[in-house]
């Protein structure tokens, strides 16, 4: 590995879209969090889709060539002095565009309609009509169905030239269309899962108005980052560190794939992971897929660095230190390794430019590697959804255990660890987390949570076994649904379960006397203790 002098330096996109020619249909991102959803949405038809800020000029729209342009909603009043708009030029390039919410109310403003505060703003359910079938956009919806609505303002006139495909009790343009100028707006969310033929009809406009080939499979962006990662990495060394995390696991083996053994992987134990991991690391990436894989086993060291410390950032520090420092010296025989291989998935790429994302990443950075290596970036997945990296990683023959394994921490089990974290603690606490990914495992509920694990307090109290008295530790059991961890509900297990976890912990963890289920949301809570 070369001496860390300079920035890491990111290649860009490698898999999508217009590198590699399949039809792109770009989301102009008006603010809120629905860009992502329509993004991923358009992903789900096989059309390869990209968010692009609201100030795109129609010279940037032209340049790269989509097949079609979808306008997302947003927060903002068309009234209101300094709302985003869209390049008017943009209307008139001839290119499909679908305004949804804010973006259909825009179409309507921008060229001539009429958008007003009716004072009945619709919210949630509700139910909508066709009008004359629905013109070309809505015709193969049913004439009446239930969507999901979240607007104050109400498009009241058309534009001229465009007609009134659908509309609500308390809305009179639900739907509007001009076929010929190929511009579609409409109110309500079609992206959301409470609009239940929300998909057929971006499939419409994807399909029939925008004439896209529905050619982004998951065998054609592997066919493609295979190539360009030969590309990129000619004949070169590159290094991936394996976390165990899913990013890491596909980036890997997808940049194994392409270059083979020139590619060396780094995995460092810091004997903080789950009960078996680490094998299952070894297992699946050096005797599976025969990855040149260095296994630093490193556990006494972190425990060592760990004695004594209680305080949570303390113990986060503690850990990114030294995981650097070891991963430096492992890779150290790796003389002429001039690539780092990173998972880093859209989402990312998207947030990155924004202060609140910024703050978000240093946090979820511990135990990864710091910015100032002189590497160049290999990071086959920049432009990927999670969903899209899984069915990666199932294609390239991933086990199911690392394909859908749970967000982990960086830091692993020692965030989960209040107080000191000891060998004696991490195993005890490895024991009990084994049992709740069990137990939620037999009873099939793995894909529908989003986390579910075990916490150690360092707190004790009186218990009692048999006709023993116990002064025991708690464990508390903590298990969340969530879209994207931003927020979380805390799932509602069934008590039968509960109480299987609990009595299994209990008889098979010794010094555990008492289990706990935390019920809190976030906010106000967080999904991890620390
Ligand atoms: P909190 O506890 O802030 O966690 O609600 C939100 C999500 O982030 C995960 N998390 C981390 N992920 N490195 C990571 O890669 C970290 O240091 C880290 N800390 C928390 C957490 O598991 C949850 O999914």
């Amino acid at each position: 590995m070369s001496a860390p002098t300079g920035p890491a330096r990111s290649a860009g996109p490698v898999t999508g879209g217009w590198a590699t020619g399949e039809d792109a249909v770009l989301v102009v991102d008006f603010g809120a969090q629905y860009a992502q959803l329509i993004a991923r949405r358009v992903r789900e038809a096989r059309v390869y889709s990209e968010i692009v800020p609201s100030t795109i000029s129609a010279a940037e729209v032209r340049a790269r060539n989509p097949v079609g342009i979808v306008l997302s909603g947003g927060p903002a009043s068309v009234h209101v002095e300094g709302a985003p708009r869209l390049d008017p030029a943009i209307y008139e390039l001839g290119i499909p565009v679908l305004g949804i919410c804010y973006g259909a109310q825009l179409i309507a403003h921008q060229l001539g309609g009429e958008v007003a505060q009716t004072g009945r703003g619709e919210y949630g359910r509700t139910d909508v009509t066709l009008v004359d079938g629905g013109g070309r956009l809505g015709q193969v919806l049913p004439p009446q169905q239930s969507v999901w609505m979240s607007h104050f303002d109400a498009i009241v006139s058309v534009p001229e030239g465009f007609s009134v495909t659908a509309r609500t009790e308390d809305c009179p343009v639900a739907m509007l269309e001009s076929p010929t100028r190929q511009l579609y707006g409409v109110q309500y969310h079609p992206e959301v899962v409470h609009t239940p033929h929300g998909q057929e009809l971006l499939v419409r406009f994807l399909v029939e108005v925008c004439g896209c080939r529905q050619n982004w499979t998951m065998t054609n962006v592997i066919d493609h980052a295979t190539e360009n990662i030969r590309v990129q990495v000619g004949k070169g060394r590159a290094i991936c560190g394996l976390s165990g995390g899913v990013d890491s696991a596909v980036a890997a083996a997808l940049v194994h794939r392409a270059i083979g053994n020139q590619l060396t992987c780094v995995f460092v134990d810091t004997g903080l992971m789950r009960l078996g991991e680490a094998d299952q690391v070894e297992d699946t990436f050096h005797r599976n897929f025969g990855i040149d894989l260095i296994h630093a086993r490193a556990a006494d060291r972190f425990f060592g660095r760990l004695a004594g410390v209680t305080d949570p950032e303390q113990k986060r520090k503690t850990i990114g230190e030294l995981f650097i420092r070891v991963f430096e010296e492992s890779s150290q025989g790796i003389d002429d390794a001039r690539f780092l291989v990173q998972g880093t998935l859209y989402p990312d790429v998207i947030e990155s430019g924004t202060a609140t994302a910024a703050k978000i990443k240093s946090h979820h950075n511990v135990g990864g590697l710091p910015e100032d290596l002189d590497f160049e970036l290999v990071e086959p997945l920049r432009s990927l959804f999670k969903d899209e990296v899984r069915r990666i990683g199932s294609e390239l023959g991933l086990p199911d255990e690392i394909v859908w394994r749970q967000p982990f921490p960086g830091p692993g089990l020692a965030v989960r660890i209040i107080g000191e974290v000891t060998r004696e603690r991490v195993a005890m606490l490895q024991l009990a987390d084994a049992v709740v990914r069990e137990e939620i495992h037999k009873a099939g509920l793995e894909r529908e949570i989003w986390q579910a694990f075990a916490v150690l307090a360092d707190i004790r109290s009186v218990g009692v076994m048999g006709d023993e008295r116990t002064y025991g530790h708690p464990i508390i059991i903590r298990a969340v649904t969530s879209e994207d961890a931003m927020t979380a509900d805390f799932a509602r297990l069934p008590y039968d379960l509960l109480e299987k976890m609990a009595s299994r912990i209990i008889g098979e963890v010794r010094g555990i006397n008492r289990v706990a289920y935390d019920v809190t949301s976030k906010p106000p809570g967080t999904i991890e203790w620390e």
